[in-house]
């Protein structure tokens, strides 16, 4: 079993996605191992997108994912990372996929509904920046 990391992001909690998003996980076989509503300070929303910050667009990414809450979660299965980002669907909604989060319910790139750890590193090290180890059940 593995592990990764998915967090709804404000244009999905604003939009009432928050189940839809879940449901699409669980129905694939993914199981929930935590989950929170918070808001994200532009430290923490810093420390999530360090890999960006050098990027044209890290200033409109971090005013976004702090404009409101987000609900962060843990979710393990069979290769949980690979299998959250084909069900959430390429970055850019415009090429995702139909059957895709993003392909089936977005439009904009900088509003893409939905946030997924790229490796098993990536989940490692976002899992701990969300939640303590007790929190993941
Ligand atoms: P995420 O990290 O949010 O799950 O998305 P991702 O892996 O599919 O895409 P990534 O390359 O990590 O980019 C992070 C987020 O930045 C926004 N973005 N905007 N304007 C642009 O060209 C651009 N490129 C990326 C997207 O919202 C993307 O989810
Ligand atoms: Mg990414």
């Amino acid at each position: 079993m593995t592990t990764t990391f998915v967090m709804v992001k404000p244009d999905g909690v604003r939009r009432g996605l928050v189940g839809e998003v879940i449901r699409r996980l669980e129905q694939k076989g993914l199981s929930l191992k935590a989950m929170k509503l918070m808001q994200l300070t532009k430290e923490l929303a810093g420390a999530h997108y360090a890999e960006h910050n050098t990027k044209p667009f890290y200033g409109d990414l971090i005013t976004f994912i702090t404009s409101g809450p987000v609900v962060p979660m843990v979710f393990e299965g069979r290769e949980a990372v690979t299998v959250a980002r084909t069900v959430m669907g390429a970055t850019d909604p415009v090429k995702a996929a139909p059957g895709t989060i993003r392909g089936d319910l977005g439009l904009e790139i900088t509003e893409n509904i939905v946030h997924g750890s790229d490796s098993p590193e990536s989940a490692t090290r976002e899992m701990s920046l969300y939640f303590l180890p007790h929190e993941i059940l």
